[in-house]
């Protein structure tokens, strides 16, 4: 359908990106992955190693913990979006720059476009504070529903690697994932 195309046009422009530095170091672009159609979108940071290698967000242990995250309430990546806020792999794994995090910008802000999500999901602050606001407290607001300025519900999860680190958060996640469910149930008319 036009979704598609639209994206896959957008991936085209987005695989030959010059915008900033990391284009030099990258083995791939990691655009995206998933239902060009999807109501829910997922939100990451950006590549790691493998996602870099593989040019799919989310394929290492990080990854294996999202998929079964997405189980739990019976989604999987053929019914959502998958999408990074930066495209390709800062090396070494450290923190994009503020520069190339605005220079990328403007892929993820097509896709939305593109999309029209109703719910979207950030993984981890660094989503958060892009997505819901500056001042967002993980730890505090992680599972609350907040309203973004197209209308659409946005919350934000532990980001999966954080998980990994602190299996303790995982129970506080748990009903993270059934507010998320419920949401979906309420705002969603596809079928789940
Ligand atoms: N972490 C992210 O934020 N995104 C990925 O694609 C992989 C790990």
């Amino acid at each position: 359908d036009g979704q598609m195309d639209k994206l896959e046009q957008l991936r085209a422009e987005c695989l030959g990106c010059q915008k900033c530095g990391l284009c030099e170091t990258r083995n791939h672009v990691v655009f995206g992955v998933g239902n060009p159609d999807a109501e829910v979108l997922f939100i990451g940071e950006g590549p790691g190693e493998q996602e870099d290698l593989k040019g799919e967000p989310f394929v290492g242990r990080a990854g294996k913990l999202l998929d079964d995250m997405l189980s739990i309430i019976y989604l999987d990546r053929s019914r959502i979006y998958i999408a990074n806020m930066v495209k390709c792999r800062p090396p070494g794994n450290r923190d994009p720059l503020n520069t190339e995090q605005a220079a990328c910008a403007d892929w993820l802000r097509r896709q939305i476009e593109i999309i029209n999500p109703k719910i979207i999901v950030c993984l981890g602050r660094i989503a958060a504070m892009a997505f819901i606001k500056p001042d967002f407290k993980i730890t505090k607001e992680h599972g609350q529903f907040f309203t973004d300025e197209a209308g659409r519900s946005v919350m934000a999860l532990y980001h999966p690697a954080a998980l990994l680190r602190d299996p303790r958060r995982r129970p506080e996640t748990f009903e993270d994932l059934k507010r998320l469910e419920a949401e979906i149930r309420s705002r969603c008319t596809h079928t789940y």
